[in-house]
């Protein structure tokens, strides 16, 4: 959990219906590529933790045979049940709770996935209460964007403008205040790391890493990148209040001045997995 800091149920308030069309699409592959090194078997089960709307649950479930979501955002599991019936898939079900609290009666799995979630959580606790859950040699596995600056800066080749971040995060700033918000509380010494040291503590064994490089270019409208800014926990929905539509027009002035087609450019970051397996 981010030091000095306490998890309050309003962290994605608002961000669900943005969430999956804002936010970077992960490499491509990524699902196969972690069902082969798993690797799931005949009745493997997943349980995906702080699954927000299925980003990872979706694509792994044709993967296994069920698919467990977990989240504390009824907003996040309604947009992940929306999506899930969109894709087809029929192996998931969606379960709201807190990773600290998760509910008896869960059963054993294969893996347990966390795509950008572990950081809010309360991490010793979880790491060792999804041990118990996992079976012997299961994987325990963290997705992320990867963090580094992409090698390309201003790229050349990008058909339209790329978003202008550092002007839509001071215009955050201007809005919410210099220190980054996340649901109630500020989060003045930013998410953790040494994720290492905290599956070690749970016995888990040095991870393995992978990384996967990200599709090419993605072209993004303007109500995208607006969704980006809505799905981020430091600029949902709910932390402008009534001041939400005020706070649009300004954030849409930014993105026409830039580009006024509409249309950003930019390439996603790499994905970031490391994997752990359970001593049993
Ligand atoms: C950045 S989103 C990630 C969504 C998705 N897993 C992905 O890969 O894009 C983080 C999610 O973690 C959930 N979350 C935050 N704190 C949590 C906790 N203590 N237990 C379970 N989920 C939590 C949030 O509600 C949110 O849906």
């Amino acid at each position: 959990m981010p030091e000095g800091w306490v998890w309050d149920e309003t962290l994605y308030r608002g961000s669900a219906p943005y969430y999956a069309r804002g936010r970077p699409p992960y490499a491509p592959g990524l699902a196969d590529r972690l069902a082969a090194l798993i690797p799931f078997a005949d009745g493997s089960r997943l349980l995906d933790v702080g699954c927000g709307p299925g980003i990872l649950t979706l694509p792994l479930a044709p993967h296994v045979a069920e698919a467990v979501g977990v989240d504390p955002d009824p907003g996040m599991l309604a947009e992940a049940a929306r999506r899930a019936t969109v894709a087809g898939v029929a192996n998931a079900r969606w379960v709201q709770a807190r990773a600290e609290v998760l509910p008896a009666g869960l059963g054993r799995f294969r893996a347990a996935t966390f795509g950008q979630s572990f950081h809010w959580m309360d991490r010793e606790r979880v790491a060792a209460a999804v041990r118990r859950l996992l079976e012997p040699g299961g994987a325990f596995v963290l997705v992320a964007d990867a963090k580094e600056p992409r090698a390309d800066p201003g790229d050349p080749d990008l058909p339209h403008p790329e978003p202008p971040y550092e002007a839509i995060r001071g215009l955050i700033r201007e809005w919410l205040g210099p220190v980054p918000r996340a649901g109630q509380g500020l989060l003045r010494h930013g998410t953790p790391d040494g994720e290492a040291a905290v599956l070690a503590a749970a016995g888990f064994a040095a991870p393995e890493r992978l990384r996967l490089p990200a599709g090419g270019v993605w072209v993004r409208t303007e109500d995208e990148v607006v969704a980006w800014v809505w799905s981020l926990a430091g600029s949902a929905p709910h932390l402008f209040g009534e001041r939400l539509g005020a706070f649009e027009v300004e954030l849409r002035g930014l993105l026409r001045d830039v580009s006024p087609a509409g249309r950003f450019a930019d390439r996603p970051p790499d994905t970031e997995v490391r994997m752990w397996r359970s001593p049993g």
